[in-house]
């Protein structure tokens, strides 16, 4: 993806009904405001995307998936494919670390699901980190040197202008303790390394890297401010409309839009 806006992705996981997530986009549409620098994509659970897809402004927002299945139909009782969210979202989540760790999805599954929305026209946010283990282990670049193989094989240099990479430290999500800038920068720069090796010099420099985990509207500034970080990835502060809006704020960088 080209690095020219600020990505920011409010992950709301399984929170929200039909009818408080309405409220909220309501909320949020009242307080967000529209920048040209910044893209602004909600995460909502399946169940409320149509609904919310018809009512969000797509200048304001973009809406993403949080998870489907890679086949585009069949028989796969009680699976959304990316083939069905096609029009309705723009993104969608592959890799978070809930379904790797929680859901035990593997790179193949991962893999998959990055072919499935390229397939159909839907921008993958591939999310990868190591647990607290793994980075006890030292093995930080190890492990995003793997999922980054895993979940980019088969992808054409082509295709990749169309990915976004999240760096999401498992250890960081829903914890209250996020990464320090610096370590931050440190595995972005492994990441960009690990892109330049697959894909060249260019492909590296244009990568739009993420970061997630624990993000704040007080901490978000110190993310946005490394020159390696294209954006953030927000789980809990994405339901607190005012912290959500402030880190939209932060984002910005040039003058408003008005809306
Ligand atoms: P968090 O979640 O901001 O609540 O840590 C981030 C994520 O899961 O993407």
């Amino acid at each position: 993806m080209a690095r020219d806006k600020t990505l920011i992705v409010g992950n709301w996981k399984m929170n929200l009904n039909m009818h408080e997530a309405s409220l909220y986009v309501h909320q949020l549409s009242k307080v967000v405001k529209t920048h040209r620098d910044v893209e602004v994509v909600l995460a909502p659970t399946a169940l409320t995307l149509q609904s919310l897809s018809l009512q969000v402004n797509f200048r304001q927002f973009k809406l993403a998936a949080q998870n489907f299945y890679w086949r585009d139909s069949g028989a796969y009782t009680g699976e959304i494919s990316a083939t069905q969210l096609r029009g309705i979202v723009q993104y969608a989540l592959v890799g978070h670390s809930e379904r790797r760790h929680v859901f035990h999805e593997s790179d193949k599954d991962i893999r998959a699901k990055v072919q499935a929305a390229i397939r159909n026209h839907l921008i993958p946010i591939l999310c990868v980190g190591e647990t607290a283990f793994e980075r006890s282990e030292d093995e930080t670049q190890a492990v995003l040197h793997d999922q980054l193989i895993g979940g980019l094989a088969n992808v054409t240099s082509d295709e990749l202008e169309h990915i976004v990479i999240a760096y999401e430290p498992v250890w960081a999500i829903g914890t209250g303790q996020n990464a320090l800038p610096v370590d931050v920068s440190h595995a972005i720069r492994a990441i960009r390394g690990q892109i330049k090796h697959l894909y060249g010099q260019k492909a590296a420099d244009n990568m739009q890297v993420l970061y997630g985990g624990s993000v704040t509207a007080d901490s978000a500034a110190d993310y946005l401010a490394l020159p390696d970080v294209d954006g953030l990835l927000i789980g809990g502060a994405s339901l607190d409309a005012h912290a959500f809006s402030e880190i939209v704020k932060k984002a910005h960088k040039g003058s408003s839009l008005a809306k």
